[in-house]
């Protein structure tokens, strides 16, 4: 559970959230809507522990993270997090295979689960582009890869900022279907969009707006 309590976030003179207050359950699918520059991508970065809250707390599965060291914040943002952008991310001139194990490099463990790792390339219909270079891949593909680099630590939430931004109509679908997919998987899913079609799966759908989210 994500629990932020009066959460401020300034950038010099600029306030971008002034009072934001939210909690998120395990499980939820919430979606967060609101103007270009309202702090969509702000709030998030501070719900997947990216960034911090310039005041107010914030507790994850009871855990108050404001008074944890940097180091703690990254390995907790490592296990409990994957991440999905709408530009992709990933690093074009890796492999499939190479992007999606990122995650795994920065994590305690560090061992490849070779069987999980086929599963979600099959999952996520990419097990055939497994060794291609990322640059030579279409942006459906370069998205479903994305995806599968958020899961390898098998995390407890995706949080996605405007993961279908790019995307045409049947790639658009196809992430939704997968997020659908995980969601009733117990994965929490939060994303950030302008797209109202987006919302349908939603559980709860938040607005951001001056500083406030409604
Ligand atoms: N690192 C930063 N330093 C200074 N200002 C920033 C920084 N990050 C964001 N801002 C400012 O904070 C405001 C909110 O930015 P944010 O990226 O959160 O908006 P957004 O809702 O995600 O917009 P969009 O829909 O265009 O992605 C903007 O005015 C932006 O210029
Ligand atoms: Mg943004």
């Amino acid at each position: 559970m994500i629990k932020l309590v009066n959460v401020v976030k300034s950038y010099g003179d600029l306030t971008v959230l002034k009072n934001v207050s939210v909690q998120i359950n395990g499980g939820d699918y919430i979606t967060i809507m609101g103007k270009s520059g309202a702090g969509k991508s702000t709030l998030i970065s501070i719900l997947g522990l990216m960034d911090r809250p310039s005041s107010g707390s914030y507790e994850l599965d009871g855990q108050n993270t404001v008074f944890l060291l940097d180091e703690e914040v990254a390995r907790l943002r490592n296990e409990e997090f994957g991440f999905v952008f709408q530009g992709y991310n990933l690093i074009s001139d890796l492999t499939v295979e190479e992007n999606i194990l990122i995650p795994v490099m920065y994590s305690r463990k560090k061992r490849v689960d070779e069987q999980y790792l086929v599963e979600l390339l099959t999952r996520l219909d990419i097990l055939h582009l497994r060794k291609k270079i990322v640059n030579k891949l279409s942006g459906g593909e370069k998205q479903r890869v994305a995806i599968a680099r958020a899961l390898i630590n098998r995390p407890a939430t995706i949080i996605a900022d405007e993961p279908t931004g790019s995307l045409d109509q049947v790639n658009r679908d196809a992430v939704l279907q997968i997020f659908r997919e995980l969601n009733k998987e117990g994965i929490t899913i939060i994303v950030v969009t302008h797209d109202q079609t987006l919302t349908k799966d939603a559980r709860k759908v938040y607005r951001l707006s001056m500083g406030h989210l409604l």
